[in-house]
């Protein structure tokens, strides 16, 4: 039996102006919780366990599967405190059923992607590996942790977040996804605090452990900030990033009771998620609209999120913008790149301009 860990807690507060009340891996993308992205991948690649890792809203996780039918036998483990990345695999241990040999999959909660799964975990057996790593390149790597390897694919080094130009020698990244033999779990420091990048890995090199990377170039993108979130709805909308959990793509993903006046313009990979209100002579491209957002006659909206019940007033212009649930945008006002508006914040019409004056 293959099991996974799936890294759903930590501080992450780059979300903030949005999600005041949802933890980030459950807010809806592409019509269902992000996780559920994450979690059919990997039972369609073969994963018949998964252990949700939180420390913090697990009420709000159990609610979820107890509920959905997702085909796969999901349960969760709990810390008290954030335990950090390493230590969070460590306390999900206990919730393992596999033997001390089995190959687990650890999955970060906040990542999209179209790995081959089953065969990481095959190549992992097959080398008999301490841990496999999943590999991506990236233009700019200094935000994740970078992986350098030699020519047969042996890790040679683990550079989390690289604040030197010299730390920087590769392009390849530890793109979330790493197998674990399950006794090598066993050797991290039960109880406190171990980030598996700046501890565990670095550790286990020194020690000599066989620890390999294998290279996938295929879809890839971290979730963690707004633009990145409306990215990946818009590529999960639109059948650039796979996933079971969307069945139809398209242009647009329209969910129950969303009103879209014939005049209105939605298109780009936009979400729109229920009783939303698109007037008429509006537009909406690549962007994101949670339940209850209105967007009134005229205004547009590019590349944008719009909180629950959140409202745009006529003839606004939005590109790049984050709007909290329940908040308001009066009319004709113009927000670009990089605002956000907190959740409930009312800005009156004709409150901003945001071009220049030529
Ligand atoms: N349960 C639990 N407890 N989960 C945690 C904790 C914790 O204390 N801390 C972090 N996590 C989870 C997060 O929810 C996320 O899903 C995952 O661990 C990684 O944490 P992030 O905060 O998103 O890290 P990052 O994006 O800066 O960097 C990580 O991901 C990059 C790829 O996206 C690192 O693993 C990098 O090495 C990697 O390149
Ligand atoms: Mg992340």
């Amino acid at each position: 039996m293959t099991e996974a860990v799936l890294l759903v807690g930590g501080q992450g507060t780059r979300l903030r102006p949005l999600t005041v009340n949802t933890p980030k891996p459950m807010l809806p993308v592409a019509g269902v919780p992000f996780t559920v992205h994450q979690i059919t991948r990997a039972r369609d690649a073969g994963v018949e366990r998964i252990v949700l890792a939180t420390s913090y809203r697990a009420e709000v996780f159990a609610e979820f599967i107890e509920d959905a039918d997702l085909g796969i036998e999901v349960v969760i483990a709990t810390e008290d405190e954030p335990l950090g990345t390493g230590g969070a695999i460590r306390h999900a241990l206990s919730h393992l059923e596999s033997g001390p040999d089995d190959p687990i999959l650890i999955f970060n909660g906040d990542v999209l992607s179209g790995l081959d799964i089953a065969g990481l975990v095959r190549s992992h057996v097959e080398t008999s590996s301490d841990v496999t790593l999943y590999l991506t390149p990236v233009e700019d790597p200094r935000a994740y942790g970078l992986v350098p390897i030699d020519e047969h694919g042996r890790v040679q080094a683990f550079l989390e977040k690289p604040s030197t130009p010299e730390e920087i020698v590769t392009d390849l990244i530890n793109a979330g996804c790493y197998v674990f033999t399950r006794s090598v779990i066993e050797q991290i420091p039960a109880g406190r605090v171990v980030s598996v990048e700046r501890e565990t890995f670095p550790g286990l090199l020194a020690s000599g452990a066989h620890v390999r990377g294998v290279v996938d170039t295929g879809y890839w993108l971290d979730l963690g900030t707004p633009l990145a979130f409306v990215q990946g709805s818009r590529d999960l909308v639109s059948g650039i990033a796979p996933s079971p959990a969307v069945p139809d793509t398209g242009e647009v993903l329209v969910m129950h009771g969303a009103q879209i006046a014939g005049s209105a313009r939605v298109g780009g990979g936009t979400s729109v998620g229920r009783d939303v209100i698109v007037a008429a002579d509006a537009t909406v491209d690549g962007s994101v609209l949670f339940d209850g957002a209105v967007i009134e006659a005229g205004a547009h909206v590019t590349g944008s999120i719009i909180g629950a019940g959140a409202r745009i007033g006529e003839g606004s212009v939005l590109e790049g913008v984050v709007v909290g649930d329940g908040a308001v945008v009066g009319a004709q006002n113009e927000l670009r790149e990089g605002a956000r508006v907190w959740p409930g914040v009312e800005l009156p019409d004709l409150a901003i301009r945001h071009s220049s004056d030529a």
